[in-house]
């Protein structure tokens, strides 16, 4: 079983993602941590995210064992991972090991940007989960704020929208929800709320209710 859930910066995919993944018992895979690592690595190696090659280079010399580094919810490395993530080549170099997590058994929840599009087009289920740009940029401020990151509601707001219109205007894999995803818009769903209406859309699409618990 594989369930795809894509959305926009800060939309809460990654934290439904792991609910979804605990509830099932799934694997899981935060697809955005791999983007940001390669991000990390780049900018260690002295360069700039736009040198297609160095991110290549990082992409394919990649640590995946540090996908638990709290320091790759870093907001500079956010903006730096949409600019390396907007390399066709580094998207390459990314495909195979998503594929293969996608792959393992009894099945995996994947989120991030191009998984229901071009990751996982067959995936079983495919949620876009979405909120309004305010309720993301107050989110993931509070989240930052609590991780002693000193940045101001309007800076994170200025980040995150800069970030979906260059995901959403990318030539490769851009953020676009797939024909056949649902549409989860949890503006004005508490975190519990959200994964209860994520559960109930996915039993539905399943064809059998009555999980949620
Ligand atoms: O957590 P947040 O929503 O802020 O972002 P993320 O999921 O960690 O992704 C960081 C960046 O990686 C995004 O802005 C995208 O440019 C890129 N990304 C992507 O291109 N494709 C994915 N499947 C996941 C992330």
């Amino acid at each position: 079983m594989i369930i795809a859930i894509d959305g926009p910066a800060a939309s809460g995919k990654g934290t439904l993602g792991k609910l979804i993944a605990a509830h099932y018992g799934l694997a899981h895979l935060d697809s955005g941590k791999l983007y940001r690592a390669v991000a990390r690595d780049t900018l260690a190696a002295g360069a700039d995210p736009t040198d297609a090659k160095a991110a290549l280079a990082a992409a394919q010399a990649r640590d995946f064992a540090t996908l638990g580094d709290p320091g790759l919810m870093d907001g500079k490395l956010g903006e730096a991972a949409s600019i390396i993530a907007s390399h066709p080549e580094v998207r390459r170099a990314l495909l195979a090991y998503q594929r293969a997590f996608a792959a393992q058994k009894p099945g995996a929840v994947l989120d991030g940007r191009d998984i229901g599009t071009v990751i996982c087009p067959d995936a079983d289920v495919k949620l876009f989960v979405t909120a309004t740009p305010e309720e993301r940029a107050r989110r993931r401020y509070r989240e930052l704020r609590e991780a002693g990151n000193m940045i101001s509601q309007e800076e994170v707001l200025a980040d995150i929208t800069k970030r979906d219109e260059r995901d959403r205007n990318r030539a490769t894999a851009p953020l676009i929800k797939a024909e056949d995803a649902v549409l989860l818009d949890t503006t004005n769903l508490d975190i519990d709320a959200a994964f209860k209406a994520a559960i109930a859309l996915i039993d539905a699409a399943m064809g059998h209710a009555g999980q949620a618990g």
